[in-house]
């Protein structure tokens, strides 16, 4: 099974995966607009071992995350927000769920420097609350009545992002550790272009041509000149 970002091709794949497994549906526009938006942070799961036979063919997708950042947070504080989970009958319990919404999670915290994740869950909805309460630590910070179309409650839930960001520093720290302890803390920034640091006759040759009278004259070429000398130069006037 491979997890990947969701791509605008996925998207009637995602939109008829969502029509099988949620009563939430929504227009297939309404996709493009995360998928355009926030290009980051909806993922697919995708069956490896059906690729697709041709160009013609489509990959066959057996769960998806479709995630944004809300984009007028009434806190002020700049937080995700899980628009539609789901996996395919076929496929669940595998654990499929929880890794496109721990990836998720990440590239929330990576692009947008998320503070938390929100989401809607029904109350009745037994598994995704195990998935969201018991397997992702998100917390019920209060019931929406009949939020839901049919007029059912929601829970809404948010998960504290803090740990991933710790999780993220930890490993960035680690990492120059390993290049100090490999040499590696002069950044490699290139070699110097233009004149800054360089040696003005550096690279500068000279070699010789014929003038309109026919007699050897000498001309300089090469790396050492600027753009204001690349014309060529008689230098055996000066
Ligand atoms: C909810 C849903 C996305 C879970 O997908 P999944 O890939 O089967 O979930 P995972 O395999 O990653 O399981 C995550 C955890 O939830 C538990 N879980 C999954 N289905 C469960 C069920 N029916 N009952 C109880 N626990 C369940 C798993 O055991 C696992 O727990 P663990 O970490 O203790 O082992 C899936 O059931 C689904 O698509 N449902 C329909 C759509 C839906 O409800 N989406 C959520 C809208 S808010």
């Amino acid at each position: 099974m491979d997890i990947r970002l969701l791509t605008n091709a996925d998207l009637p794949l995602i939109q008829h995966a969502n029509l099988e497994n949620l009563p939430e549906n929504y227009f297939l526009k309404y996709y493009l607009y995360h998928s355009l938006s926030w290009p980051q942070l909806s993922f697919v799961a995708v069956d490896a071992s059906r690729p697709p036979k041709g160009p013609y063919d489509y990959p066959k997708i057996v769960g998806y995350v479709l995630a944004k950042m809300e984009e007028e947070p009434s806190d002020g504080v700049p937080h995700g927000h899980i628009t539609s989970l789901s996996v395919m009958r076929t496929h669940r319990r595998l654990g499929i769920a929880e890794k496109l919404m721990r990836q998720s999670q990440l590239a929330m915290v990576e692009t947008y420097q998320a503070k938390y994740v929100s989401l809607h869950v029904r109350v009745s909805n037994v598994a995704a609350r195990h998935l969201y309460e018991d397997t992702l630590g998100f917390k019920n910070e209060k019931t929406e009545a009949k939020y839901y179309a049919d007029g059912e409650d929601a829970y809404s839930m948010r998960l504290d992002l803090d740990e991933i960001r710790r999780q993220i520093e930890e490993g960035a720290e680690a990492e120059a550790e390993d290049d100090n302890e490999n040499g590696e803390d002069t950044p490699d920034e290139g070699d110097a272009v233009g004149e800054v640091g360089r040696d003005p006759e550096a690279g500068k040759k000279e070699t010789t041509k014929k003038d309109e009278a026919g007699r050897q004259i000498k001309v300089a070429v090469g790396r050492g000149l600027g753009v204001g000398d690349l014309v060529e130069k008689v230098e055996s006037k000066q």
